[in-house]
């Protein structure tokens, strides 16, 4: 078994980030500058929100915060995004996820302007992705293809299973994996809560991509030998043992997966990490005018 290593792999690609940041401030005057909103106080949320916005300052990037209640109105949110959807000082703009109840995920998604959507959810970036012309890829299935191409893994002519069938993560990381380039060209399978028997599937994946949230989900007897497997799972449950008061856990069952396969990556040090860098990266190319 070797192991993904999400935090070698970010680094190294976060030192390339910085070395282009540096260039194009010194072309410009001016940083890459990304914009996060964050809405209420959810524990996860916080985290990642803090998480990226110290990322962008470690790669030499701006970043700006706005942080409301979960009292906002989806009127007064819509108003803040065509705001800075107009400023011409940002590059890119993130909404947290997920939103209040009273707020609608999808509105919000679409009043995002798609030459600023560096999380890549907007149906456009994902109507240009799956017709294979240059658009954000979503962050996290983004981040998932650096790390298999920066390990040199190769995924053609593979069975890919995908677990889970979300909008971030499961839905666009298979039409990723489907797709005509490299990373890509995998036979592709999405199993989801409606599956009868995942497990029929998952033995028989060569790649298994695992996006269901919930803790230990696969388990050993679920996975081909040798297989590689991806862990997107990020169940975060109450700990005396960290520091933070909290522990990150899989969606993969590690100790008694990890002998069986390949290659495998860690909850933590793996996809999250590179989460970022597909976000950062995704700004970078804002910033450079590579998209649009
Ligand atoms: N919530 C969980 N993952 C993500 C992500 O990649 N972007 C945003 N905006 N919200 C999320």
């Amino acid at each position: 078994m070797q192991l993904l290593d999400g935090k070698f792999v970010s680094e190294k690609l976060k030192q390339q980030i910085a070395v282009e940041a540096a260039e194009i401030l010194e072309k410009t005057g001016r940083k890459p500058h990304l914009v996060a909103i964050l809405i209420g106080h959810d524990g996860g949320s916080e985290t990642y929100v803090a998480s990226k916005i110290k990322n962008c300052e470690k790669v030499g990037f701006n970043s700006t915060l706005y942080r409301y209640e979960s009292s906002i109105t989806e009127e007064e949110l819509l108003k803040k995004i065509d705001e800075i959807n107009q400023d011409p000082e940002t590059d890119g703009i993130l909404v947290q996820l997920p939103l209040p109840k009273h707020i609608s995920a999808d509105k919000v998604t679409e009043k995002i302007s798609p030459e600023k959507d560096v999380d890549g959810f907007h149906p456009v970036n994902l109507g240009r992705m799956q017709r294979n012309l240059p658009s954000f890829l979503p962050a996290t299935p983004y981040g998932i293809l650096l790390m298999l191409q920066e390990y040199g893994i190769e995924t053609s002519g593979k069975h890919c299973v995908v677990i889970g069938r979300s909008n971030i993560v499961g839905s666009p990381m298979s039409i990723l994996m489907a797709r005509n380039t490299n990373p890509g060209n995998c036979t592709v399978t999405i199993c989801h809560s409606k599956t009868p028997d995942i497990k029929k599937f998952s033995l028989d994946a060569d790649i298994l991509i695992v996006a269901i949230g919930k803790k230990n989900f696969v388990t050993a007897d679920m996975v081909k030998d040798g297989a590689i497997v991806i862990d997107v799972g990020m169940n975060r449950e109450i700990s005396t043992e960290t520091k933070s008061g909290y522990k990150l856990y899989g969606d993969v069952d590690f100790v008694n997966v990890a002998p069986k396969a390949s290659w495998i990556t860690p909850v933590p040090g793996g996809v999250g990490l590179m989460t970022i860098v597909g976000l950062l990266k995704n700004t970078l190319a804002s910033a450079k005018k590579e998209i649009y």
